[in-house]
């Protein structure tokens, strides 16, 4: 699949959307707001002059409310210190990043209740403008020397191709235990030349002084292919080949189908980090975001009115399964057509109910690195 052109979450805000099936990405989003307050404190008492302006960008952003939270956040943190240290409020731009095949038009919808509900009732008075960046992260998206704030959430674990590995990873659509030692060392080196590329265009974009806050799904241990948090690629290769064995689905395809997502160690992160020498790691924490986050939202983006009893694994089964399939669905598609991926998604939601009861502590690994570029790069 080409990823720059093709790939996307599922547009909208209907039933199927990523707008409406987003909760856990949502709730790690707002676990780091006291880290952004940390960044943007950092960044304006350590300023010779108090900025007149800040420009802010969301690298990956997606559609729907989860990319109008991080600014939200980040606006009350701009205010609440300007009135601290008593100096005008600077203007914020924000730049929303993401691939050209996103689904921009369902955040900008959401601009004027945004504006409405929190820019015209934030105090003091703080006038903020939104702007949307077409463009893979993996490349200049910015001029250089314009960002104070860089933002990105649960989207750098996404290559930006799948490495050339053909069909010899049978038994896994990701890295597994069952995964060739070759397989698992192309992923790593795709992703070595990813992480290594967004942190060079981020060097060049980036004021001295700047932060950056990176979110993305993880692993704790040093072998990529270390079962862990494998939960929901081990199921949807199991409803595939299932799928293959009642004639449904093509072997060799199945073979040849794999994830283009890398999920790095500390230890990697780290490396990648300090061998592209721009930036100083502050924080490079892991934690576990439990499936349990998942919830139902309705179409209109309020949370459901079965949240009572999401816990439940049937509700709880469905809400993980609305959310692989908002995230997933596009590479499904491209690589075994609709008829297929609709009966593959259907059959993991089912999986999902059948099995989610007893697999309540299943999470995804993520992790949080807080960077600041060095003043003298
Ligand atoms: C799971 S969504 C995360 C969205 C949002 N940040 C959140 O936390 O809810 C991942 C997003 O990363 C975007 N993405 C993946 N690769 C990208 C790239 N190379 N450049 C820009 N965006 C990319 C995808 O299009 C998708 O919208």
């Amino acid at each position: 699949m080409d990823m720059a052109k093709k790939f996307r979450m599922n547009a909208g805000i209907g039933d199927a959307s990523y707008a409406s099936n987003s909760t856990l990405q949502k709730t790690a989003i707002k676990t780091t707001k006291e880290i952004i307050e940390r960044a943007i404190r950092d960044f304006l008492y350590k300023s010779k002059e108090f900025p007149e302006m800040l420009s802010i960008a969301d690298f990956g952003c997606s559609s729907g409310p989860n990319a109008l939270l991080m600014p939200s956040m980040l606006i009350d943190v701009v205010a609440k210190i300007s009135l601290e240290m008593s100096y005008k409020t600077p203007e914020i731009q924000i730049n929303l990043n993401d691939l050209p095949s996103n689904d921009f038009n369902t955040t900008f919808g959401l601009l004027q209740e945004f504006q409405e509900k929190i820019i015209y009732n934030i105090q003091p008075p703080l006038s903020c403008y939104f702007t949307g960046v077409p463009g893979s992260f993996y490349a200049r998206v910015f001029p250089a020397n314009t960002l104070h704030f860089v933002y990105c959430s649960y989207s750098l674990h996404w290559l930006s191709q799948l490495p050339e590995v053909g069909k010899i990873n049978k038994g896994s659509i990701n890295l597994s235990s069952t995964t060739p030692k070759s397989v698992a060392m192309a992923f790593y080196e795709q992703y070595h030349k990813d992480f290594l590329a967004f942190l060079r265009c981020r060097a060049e974009e980036v004021v001295a002084g700047g932060h950056m806050i990176l979110m993305l799904a993880g692993r704790r241990n040093d072998d990529p292919c270390f079962e862990e948090s494998n939960y929901l690629f081990g199921l949807l290769y199991m409803v595939l080949d299932k799928m293959v064995a009642q004639g449904l689905a093509d072997e060799e395809k199945l073979h040849a189908f794999n994830v283009p997502v890398f999920k790095a160690s500390p230890t990697e992160i780290q490396n990648i980090v300090e061998e592209e020498g721009s930036f100083k790691i502050n924080l490079l924490d892991v934690s576990d975001m439990k499936l349990t986050e998942y919830k139902i939202s309705t179409s209109d983006n309020n949370e459901a009115s079965h949240t009572e009893d999401v816990n439940e694994g049937r509700d709880l089964g469905l809400a993980v399964a609305m959310g692989a399939r908002a995230t997933l669905e596009s590479l499904v598609v491209d690589h075994f057509g609709q008829e297929i991926a609709n009966d593959a998604f259907l059959r993991l939601e089912k999986a999902l109910i059948d099995g989610m009861s007893s697999n309540m502590n299943e999470a995804i690994i993520t992790t949080t690195i807080f960077l600041t570029k060095k003043r003298d790069h």
